[in-house]
């Protein structure tokens, strides 16, 4: 779990812009495949971008809401076997945290079940009632409380929103979509 405060944020999120993978400034910018190859998917106002490169996923995902967001790849049914990426920001400060559909209501922390916290840079934050969040996960972190990714697969995918600053509190909003992983590399080599 990351958990850090607002000017790592800022930091990381320049980074982020640096990497070309899209910030709130950006989003206009960015919607279907664009030249830098990051994909963006708009389903009931959670907004989900996402690359791949050098054997890690790239995301960010926002939605309206002052609570916690989350976004869970390859669930089997509900959140049942999903690796899900949560956070939330609250003042100064943001977690963002690798958790596992446990059942298909329910989902720990991987740390919390056997496995590890595989989110390999990540940072959350609110604006204007917008909760956003981005992070880096390895395609295949070796952690069996983790979904192996491949580059070019369509996976489903589940997104949730919360109205408090509390993974225990139950999401308000859910939703779901296929999405095909996006290897940037590959793209550029199309092109
Ligand atoms: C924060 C703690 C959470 C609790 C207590 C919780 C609880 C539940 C419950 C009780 C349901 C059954 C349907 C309902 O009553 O609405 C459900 C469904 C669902 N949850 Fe969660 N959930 C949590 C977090 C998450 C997260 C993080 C995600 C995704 C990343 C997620 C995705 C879903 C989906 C996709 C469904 C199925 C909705 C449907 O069938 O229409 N949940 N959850």
């Amino acid at each position: 779990m990351l958990r850090t405060a607002c000017l790592k944020a800022f930091v990381l999120c320049m980074c982020l812009r640096a990497t070309g993978i899209a910030t709130g400034a950006d989003r206009d910018a960015l919607s279907g495949a664009t030249s830098r190859g990051a994909v963006s998917l708009a389903v009931e106002n959670f907004v989900f971008e996402h690359y791949i490169k050098d054997g890690r996923l790239h995301g960010t995902l926002s939605y309206p809401t002052k609570g916690w967001i989350a976004v869970g790849f390859k669930p089997v049914k509900r959140m049942k076997d999903a690796n899900i990426i949560m956070g939330y920001a609250d003042g100064d400060d943001f977690v963002v945290s690798d958790q596992f559909g446990t059942g298909t209501t329910s989902h720990k922390p991987d740390s919390a079940i056997g496995g590890t916290d595989d989110v390999l840079q990540g940072s959350c934050s609110e604006k204007n009632g917008v909760t956003s969040m981005w992070f880096v996960i390895p395609l295949d972190s070796g952690d069996e409380k983790d979904r192996k990714l491949t580059p070019g697969e369509t996976v489903p995918v589940i997104f949730a929103a919360g109205k408090k600053d509390s993974f225990h509190f139950k999401h308000g909003k859910v939703a779901s979509k296929k999405i095909t992983l996006q290897d940037v590399n590959e793209r550029t080599a199309d092109e």
